[in-house]
C-alpha cells in the first residue's frame, strides 16, 4: 500500500466520520438527550446550591424567586435550546457566585430541571459543548 493511499483513506474514514457525527447531533429534547443519571447527580448540585430559592420542589420559595418548574417552565425553557438556559444559569446564578460551579456541574443541574419537567432521558449523558447545545431545542414533552 502506498503512503498516498493511507492518507486518502485517512482522510475518507475521519471526513466522513465528522459529517456522520453532525448529522446525528440531535435538535429536541424530544431524542433523550441526557441520562437518568446525570439528571440525578443534578438533583444532588440543585439541593446543594439551587433549592435555597428555587425550592426543593422547584417551585419557588418567595415572590422574588422565580419558579423552575409547571407554568414557569413552559414560559421559560419550552422553545429555548439547552445552550441558553445552560448559559444563563452557569453566568447569572447562584447570584453572586456565578461561575461557582463547574460548566458539568451547572449542565447536570439543567439536565435534572428539565427531567423533573418530564423531558424524556435517553443514554448517553450531555456534556458541556456550546455548539451542540445550541442545537437542541427543549420541546414539549409527549407524556
Ligand atoms: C439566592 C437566591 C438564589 C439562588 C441560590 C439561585 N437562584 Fe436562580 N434566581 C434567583 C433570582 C432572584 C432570579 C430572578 C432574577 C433573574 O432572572 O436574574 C433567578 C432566576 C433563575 C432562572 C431564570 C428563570 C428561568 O426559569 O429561566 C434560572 C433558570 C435559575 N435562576 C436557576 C438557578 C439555578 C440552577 C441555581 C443553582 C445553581 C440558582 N438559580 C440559584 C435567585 C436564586
Amino acid at each position: 500500500m502506498n503512503r498516498c493511499f493511507v492518507a486518502a483513506c485517512f482522510i475518507l474514514f475521519f471526513g466522513a466520520g465528522s459529517v456522520h457525527a453532525q448529522e446525528r447531533a440531535p435538535k429536541s429534547t424530544a431524542a433523550g438527550v441526557f441520562t437518568e443519571e446525570q439528571a440525578k447527580r443534578g438533583a444532588a448540585a440543585y439541593d446543594a446550591n439551587c433549592a435555597g430559592c428555587h425550592g426543593e420542589k422547584l417551585l419557588s420559595l418567595g415572590p422574588q424567586f422565580p419558579s423552575l418548574a409547571g407554568r414557569a417552565f413552559r414560559t421559560a425553557w419550552i422553545g429555548k435550546t439547552i445552550g441558553e438556559k445552560f448559559e444563563f444559569v452557569r453566568k447569572s446564578m447562584p447570584p453572586k457566585a456565578e461561575r461557582s460551579l463547574g460548566d458539568q456541574v451547572y449542565l447536570d443541574i439543567v439536565t435534572y430541571i428539565l427531567r423533573f419537567n418530564r423531558i424524556p432521558a435517553g443514554d448517553r449523558p450531555l456534556t458541556p459543548d456550546l455548539e451542540i447545545l445550541n442545537q437542541i431545542q427543549i420541546a414539549t414533552p409527549t407524556r
